[in-house]
């Protein structure tokens, strides 16, 4: 979506529909004031009387602006003034912009820049606008014979009331558009059923990313001969029951000035459908086993954010993509693998598949000499009962880089919550025939699957995050959420802030 920044009276902007934000209170923000003065009281009128209930999120078109330069108003509710915080402001974004796309409109203008937030400044908040256009527009309608009707809007203009912060806004809301854009990316591959994304599809995207890129990111793609060659046996084992061909997929990004600077590594889990294995999964709700590979999309989605916002900083993607099947050749509980690292592991459980392809690419990481190392996987069943659907888990061996990702996530709005990673908890990973087991019994299922990772993340600073709660919605709404693109994209912008603040230190 495109945007452009103005700073202009309200009352005067011509445009085909103008989104204001109202409290429920009787005061208007001051460029709403401004409306309401040159429209005979209309917005304060319409508060007044009831007839709009500025409750957060609540919606009122007006298809005609007596005395406004424009052709629509939409009064956007922002509820009580006192309790308006991040969240409340959020939601008010994407009410407006769902309404604003059912208009027959190509251009909207939004005042949302002037709610007052506590440490959220004009970028941050048309960050967020443009953030909230681009999921509204999204589609999936690939397998549809009748396509989805289309939005015909294409621009939002951010209307500010201060000039000086439009450099700040115009930045952000180039921001805003780069992670929409990513989420959206990670939303489709999440979406695509496994027949279509297989680990082999999950190679070709990384291929095209590359191939777009104008050499800004180049691709090296494992399969199993070079796994083998490698040593990779536990990434290999978990897509021995499958016809479709496991991948290692590694992405490379090379921003910073000095191209030695130690690289940040994004590894995601690729599973791009989740059987179980001969460890079964029951039949109910199955199909959501293609969003399995949820991880790997988030890392796609970060990619593609990335490539349009330029950070100055190394990067590494992986990607360990694999299909986990039962069949005569499947690994068998009880079966005991080598890793890449050299651990051998006592698989009790097929269907604990995830971290088994991950170990052996954080193994691989090592090579970089990661200045930290991050996983997103949708790892566990457990996370889901423990945080709901709300909150991603966040692991890690680092306290500093945990702090750093919790901020990352609240920035992004896209929140997780740090859960501990006690050395108490590694002995349920003991096993009597092999250096450790893949699972660690029913409690703490998070914890245990976070262990088994630290012990091939110990040569550099690592965090896990586990979206099996957060990735995707169910039900009526069933569909990828690309979630966590806006943390980890905010995540690694913070890493280029750590360097400029590092080189002014010297
Ligand atoms: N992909 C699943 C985890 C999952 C399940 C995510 C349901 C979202 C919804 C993972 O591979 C898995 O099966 N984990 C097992 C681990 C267990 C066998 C230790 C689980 O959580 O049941
Ligand atoms: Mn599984
Ligand atoms: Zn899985």
């Amino acid at each position: 979506m495109e945007f452009s920044v103005h700073t202009a009276n309200p009352a005067k902007a011509e445009t085909a529909c103008l989104a204001v934000p109202v409290f429920n209170d009787s005061e208007l923000l001051p460029a709403v004031a401004k409306l309401d003065d040159a429209s005979e009281r209309l917005i304060s009128q319409l508060v007044e009387s009831g007839d709009f209930d500025a409750a957060v999120g609540n919606t009122l078109m007006l298809p005609f602006a007596p005395g406004l330069g424009t052709e629509r108003l939409l009064l956007v509710g922002l509820g009580a003034r006192e309790k308006c915080k991040d969240a409340a402001f959020l939601k008010a974004l994407d009410a407006a912009a769902s309404a604003l796309i059912k208009l027959p409109i190509d251009e909207a203008c939004l005042a949302f820049t002037d709610v007052p937030l506590e440490d959220r400044d004009s970028a941050w908040k048309a960050r967020k606008v443009m953030e909230a256009g681009e999921r509204a527009l999204y589609r999936f309608d690939t397998f549809k014979s009748q396509p989805l009707p289309r939005a015909s809007l294409q621009r939002f203009t951010l209307l500010l009331s201060e000039s000086d912060e439009a450099e700040q806004a115009r930045e952000g809301a180039h921001i805003g558009v780069a992670v929409g854009q990513g989420i959206n990316a990670a939303r489709t591959l999440g979406n695509l059923p496994g027949n279509i994304c297989t680990p082999r599809y999950l190679a070709e995207q990384a291929e095209k990313l590359a191939a777009g890129s104008e050499g800004r990111l180049t691709t090296e793609i494992l399969d199993e001969d070079a796994l083998e060659t490698l040593g990779a046996h536990s990434l290999l084992s978990v897509g021995h029951g499958s016809r479709e061909p496991s991948r290692l997929i590694v992405m490379r990004y090379q921003g910073a000035e000095d191209t030695t600077e130690a690289p940040h590594v994004l590894v995601g889990k690729g599973i791009t459908f989740d059987t179980g294995g001969i460890s079964l999964k029951p039949g109910e709700a199955m199909d959501e086993m293609k969003f399995d590979m949820c991880g790997a999309a988030s890392v796609f989605g970060t990619v593609t954010a990335v490539l349009a916002i330029k950070p100055r900083l190394n990067l590494v993607f992986i990607v360990a993509a694999a299909e986990n099947m039962p069949d005569g050749a499947a690994t068998k509980p009880g079966d005991i693998i080598h890793t890449l690292k050299g651990l051998t592991v006592e698989v009790l459980n097929t269907d604990a598949e995830g971290r088994l392809v991950l170990c052996d690419a954080l193994t691989y990481a090592e090579r970089f000499e990661p200045a930290s190392v991050v996983d997103i996987a949708t790892l566990t069943g457990a996370c889901i009962i423990g945080l709901g659907h709300h909150a991603t888990g966040l692991l890690s061996n680092d306290d500093d880089l945990a702090l750093d990702i919790l901020d990352a996530g609240d920035t992004a709005w896209d929140r997780a919550w740090h859960l501990p990673l006690w050395d108490e908890y590694q002995e349920q990973l003991d096993s009597n025939f092999a250096d450790l087991a893949n699972i660690g019994g029913r409690p703490a299922g998070t914890i245990t699957a976070a262990c088994f990772l630290s012990r091939f993340a110990d040569h550099f600073p690592w965090a896990h995050l586990d979206i099996a709660g957060t990735a995707w919605h169910s039900g009526k709404q069933k569909g990828a959420t690309g979630r966590p693109v806006g943390l980890l994209t905010q995540y690694l912008l913070d890493r280029e802030t750590d360097v400029q603040v590092e080189n002014s230190d010297d």
